[in-house]
């Protein structure tokens, strides 16, 4: 596994960092691929690099870039603890993205678990990979939680044992807010893209971090169970 692990003091620094990542991978997608296609993530670290996305542009055209998820909380897109519902005006809105190119879960759909197949079955054919076969991302965006969760992989929930389905149904987390059920990539998808970047602030997650960033796996810090084929980089404000 290659891995990056860079600390900078403040944010700001991280945000400008995360861009430059971004665009590399996109230049490398772009070339070898002809396309991007990105998975983002929700919670508070990655929304001014979205923004920095949106306002200076992140190395491909906006018509070549597909945006997926990496996880979703099951409430209505004007809920304001949806992330696609808070992530589109910021960087969607402001961009001329094809409405064919963003890619929300379909947090409409019920039960979860069908929600969960329709989202895969889109994966599956936007990356062309067939029954069996485990689609491969550009990149995907990460964060982690004080409990060391990532995406909606909370510690103990058992779509971290999923070995074959690429995404995933949860219940409502009782370690983190919101407490709502979620739809999440599987570690499978995630361990089979071709670059993950985690965007992750220190403050209050010092020993998930620790547990996460050291050498062997940790069962109980599904951020640390996170290992690419590709390249896996950590960006880690201490400030
Ligand atoms: C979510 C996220 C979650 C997030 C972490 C970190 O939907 O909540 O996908 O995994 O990345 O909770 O969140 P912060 O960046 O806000 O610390």
């Amino acid at each position: 596994m290659n891995r990056d692990i860079r600390r900078f003091a403040a944010m700001d620094a991280l945000t400008a960092a995360a861009l430059d990542a971004v665009r590399e991978a996109a230049r490398e997608a772009m070339t070898q691929r002809g396309r991007f296609v990105v998975a983002l993530s929700g919670g508070s670290s990655p929304l001014a690099l979205y923004a920095a996305m949106a306002r200076e542009g992140y190395g491909a055209p906006f018509d070549a870039t597909h945006f997926f998820f990496g996880d979703e909380r099951l409430v209505p897109v004007a809920d304001r603890r949806n992330t696609f519902g808070t992530v589109a005006p910021i960087l969607f809105t402001p961009t001329p993205v094809p409405v064919g190119n963003i890619r929300p879960m379909p947090v409409e759909i019920r039960p979860a678990e069908l929600a969960a197949e329709t989202y895969e079955a889109e994966i599956r054919e936007t990356l062309g990979a067939g029954p069996g076969e485990i689609p491969r991302f550009d990149l995907i965006l990460l964060g982690m939680g004080p409990d060391g969760h990532t995406a909606s992989l909370f510690p103990g929930s058992p779509a971290l044992e999923e070995t074959r389905r690429l995404v995933a149904a949860v219940p409502a987390p009782t370690t983190v807010e919101p407490h709502v059920p979620r739809l999440t990539f599987t570690l499978p998808l995630l361990n089979a893209a071709h670059r993950v970047l985690f965007l992750a602030a220190a403050k209050g997650k010092e020993q998930a971090l620790e547990r996460a960033l050291g050498d062997a796996p940790d069962p109980d810090t599904p951020a640390s169970l996170v290992r690419p084929q590709g390249a896996l980089t950590w960006l880690v404000a201490t400030g």
